[in-house]
């Protein structure tokens, strides 16, 4: 059946000539192929290319298919098995045209195989782990017919009320932008026609992570210079790595929302960074332009996004509906359609389905049996990353690592939580296929130590809270609540300790919390799971704190409480193997913070990058007429790129090769850092410049370049860096990229805070 599809579409389609397989010339082939293609369509064809449909509740799958069959849908999204996707493309090659469909999906951080949410892998600061954990997901979600995914998600946030902070790289500019950038290798590989590679769709273009006061899908309000310097670069990077698509934001920027703003779309995107993949609204958007209060009715928000350049509609109808009224009216032209089919057209060529629309379905029988099948996951893939992405927070009286002996209480309703373990957006992942903070430590002890497990407390006892948590992703329930009373439960988990030599407790978020949507005016650890801390502080008993979050929590009160803190993130599949690893020394944590936590709410927004100011505050410093709050030890509770390990690590001061640069040319600078501890260790080595005086304010700091090293106990290894001109452009009040001549200080550390400093000349 599936041969003789393509072989029909072959046919079909004779006389274009760069139909059959990749030709020496792709592009001119490509555009010859398109060309020829869409001369062949008609109005109704062209529209339905633009529909990217999802598979839900809204229309049964006989009725997607004669959609399809019809020609009036050109993509879908939802459905990640061969077997259902097949039919759907069966129906596309009974289409006039024979175009094929693509399959989409919200491949973010894993598809089977869960690897940590996004927060965490950047906080490994090791692009080899997540550009395998993107490698991997392609591997996974193009063996179960997904094309492309839309990820990866590089908006840039500073404040961690929005619960999307997880799902994007943290707060930094660079490190997202170079994390993009693997990301989109890793998803799509040299060519994204590989039938092991999906096509990456950047998001969510752009600066959705600015939303006002952390309040998901509000608006952006913001400076040319602080989008251009700090939130657009991780977009271009994704694109310049390739990305062959970017799905569309759903906020205003500047009072002009994404969907409609032809700034953004067309000046920027297309003319001045040279796009030329396929755009995609996210869901409902293009209707929601109604709400915004820029277009009138559905009519105006689809010539408003059709001529702003939103190619796919995710979701609606509104461009079947209205598109052909439009284009009657002469309100928009027939080229304002072609340039969207022709990128729809694109993507599909570029993701060799012209070629083969069946080359990520396969033959029906090659199709898994189960497709949960344990054979088909990457554990070690994914203990290995997740391990990488751990941060130790606090290490008193070296509490960690535990001893595989004695007794270990874990309590905490964290502690055996598989669909939290997998953490928001977590594909197809399979929860009972992920291993809890449990599971982990009773696998690394086998019977050499104790373990006993009490929940302790739920995650929240706030009603409000527990019915938003159960209706928030699609109909599962996300949170079980225990209807003990919360004095029960912690005297079951006081039972627990009573017997035992350390105990450990798992707290934190549901994943749910940290999820789209989800924005939280208190980023605290919920309050019975702080009674549950309390009592646990007050047993005496040393105290380890295992973190479960995809935000930065403001955890004051439990980081003084605690022995030891370890930030796991949500770790994925794999987590509580990884969980294990680091608790019992069997790997030796590295990573680093790659945001910034608060002391409180009221500090937010706080990252390490901010502009210089007139009055700064610094340590010494009476509070009076400094920026600070009076009510709040200034700075913030842990620095950007902070992270502990079992070993010690000491930098050198910072030589510089020359006190001047000369444009054009590069310096050096080295460290020497040593492994003064007694174990071996890895540590990232962080780079940061100041422009010290310009033409406008520039940040205090700024990560230009870090190196994550190994070194054995004892060992010291010099550590070079090039410093360009390139450097230390950036963008001026009138938006010209630039390095103004003057002071520089290059500021080397393990975090953003404790660095050591040189200074040179750009002449
Ligand atoms: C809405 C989200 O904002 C976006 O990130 C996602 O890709 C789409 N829904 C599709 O699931």
């Amino acid at each position: 059946m599936r041969k003789l599809c393509a072989l029909a579409v072959l046919a079909s389609l004779a006389a274009a000539p760069a139909f059959a397989q990749t030709p020496p010339s792709p592009l001119k082939s490509k555009e010859v192929f398109i060309r020829d293609l869409m001369q062949r369509m008609t109005l109704d064809e062209k529209i339905g290319q633009l529909r990217l449909i999802s598979i839900g509740p809204e229309m049964t799958k006989p009725q997607i298919r004669e959609e399809i069959a019809a020609g009036r849908i050109g993509a879908t999204f939802n459905s990640v098995r061969r077997d259902e996707n097949r039919p759907m493309q069966d129906a596309a090659l009974r289409s006039r045209l024979k175009i094929p469909m693509f399959f989409a999906y919200d491949v973010i951080h894993g598809h089977r195989t869960i690897f940590p949410i996004s927060l965490g892998l950047a906080a490994s600061w090791d692009m080899d782990a997540i550009g395998l954990s993107a490698k991997v997901a392609a591997q996974e979600a193009s063996a179960d017919s997904l094309d492309m995914t839309f990820g990866p998600m590089v908006d840039v946030s500073r404040d961690p009320r929005w619960g999307r902070t997880s799902e994007g790289f943290g707060e930094d500019t660079y490190l997202t932008s170079r994390i993009a950038k693997v990301m989109v290798e890793g998803f799509q590989g040299k060519d994204p026609a590989a039938p092991d590679r999906v096509m990456a769709s950047v998001k969510h273009f752009a600066l959705y992570g600015a939303v006002e006061g952390g309040r998901d899908y509000n608006i952006v309000d913001m400076s040319p210079t602080r989008m251009y310097q700090d939130y657009l670069p991780p977009y271009r990077a994704a694109l310049d790595a390739g990305a062959g698509g970017v799905m569309v934001a759903l906020n205003s920027i500047n009072g002009v929302p994404a969907t409609s703003n032809r700034w953004l779309m067309q000046d920027l995107l297309r003319k001045d960074w040279g796009f030329k993949g396929v755009t995609i609204s996210d869901h409902g958007a293009i209707l929601e332009l109604v709400k915004h209060g820029v277009a009138a009715d559905s009519r105006e928000a689809a010539k408003l996004a059709i001529k702003a350049g939103i190619d796919m509609s995710m979701n609606d109808k509104v461009y079947g509906d209205q598109l052909p009224l439009l284009l009657k009216a002469g309100e928009i032209d027939q080229r304002d359609i072609d340039n969207a089919v022709r990128e729809v057209l694109g993507a599909k060529y570029d993701m060799g389905l012209f070629a083969d629309p069946y080359r990520r379905i396969g033959k029906a029988a090659d199709d898994p049996a189960d497709v949960n099948a344990e054979s088909r996951l990457h554990r070690d893939a994914a203990r290995d990353v997740a391990r990488r992405t751990l941060v130790l927070l606090k290490n008193e009286h070296r509490t960690l690592p535990l001893k595989k002996q004695g007794t270990i209480a874990l309590v905490g309703p964290l502690a055996d939580a598989p669909i939290d373990m997998m953490g928001s957006w977590s594909g197809a992942g399979v929860p009972e296929q992920s291993i809890t903070v449990l599971k982990g430590l009773q696998d690394a002890v086998g019977d050499q130590a104790k373990i006993v497990y009490a929940k302790g407390a739920n995650i929240t006892e706030d009603p409000r809270e527990i019915s938003f948590l159960n209706h928030i992703i699609f109909d599962r329930k996300e949170i079980d609540i225990d209807p003990r009373p919360a004095s029960e439960m912690i005297a079951e988990a006081l039972k627990a300790a009573a017997g035992a030599d350390v105990i450990v407790a798992a707290v934190g978020e549901s994943r749910g919390m940290s999820h789209e949507s989800a924005s939280r005016t208190h980023i605290d650890i919920p309050a019975p799971q702080q009674a549950l801390i309390d009592a646990l502080k007050a047993t005496g008993k040393p105290l380890v704190l295992v973190l479960m979050n995809g935000r930065p929590l403001t955890i004051e009160r439990q980081l003084n409480q605690a022995d030891a803190m370890l930030e796991t993130w949500f770790a994925g599949t794999e987590g509580g193997h990884a969980i294990a690893d680091v608790l019992f020394g069997d790997y030796n944590p590295s990573g680093k913070l790659a945001v910034t936590f608060p002391r409180s709410v009221g500090q937010i927004p706080v990252y390490y990058s901010h502009l210089s100011i007139g009055r700064p505050w610094s340590p010494g410093d009476q509070p009076n007429y400094h920026s600070q709050y009076f009510d709040e030890q200034p700075g913030p509770l842990l620095p950007f790129g902070y992270g502990l390990s079992y070993t010690d690590f000491k930098l050198s001061d910072v030589s510089l090769s020359s006190a001047t640069l000369n444009k054009g040319g590069s310096l050096d600078a080295s460290v020497t850092v040593s492994n003064v501890g007694a174990r071996d260790g890895e540590t990232v080595v962080q780079l940061y410049l100041r422009d010290v005086a310009a033409s406008m304010a520039r940040p205090i700091k700024e990560l230009k370049n870090f190196q994550k090293v190994m070194l054995k106990a004892g060992e010291s290894r010099t550590l070079h860096f090039s410093i360009g001109e390139d450097d230390l452009k950036f963008y001026n009040s009138q938006l010209q990229y630039a390095a103004e001549p003057g002071q520089f200080l290059v500021q080397i550390g393990l975090d953003s805070d404790d660095v050591k400093q040189q200074s040179f000349v750009l002449k």
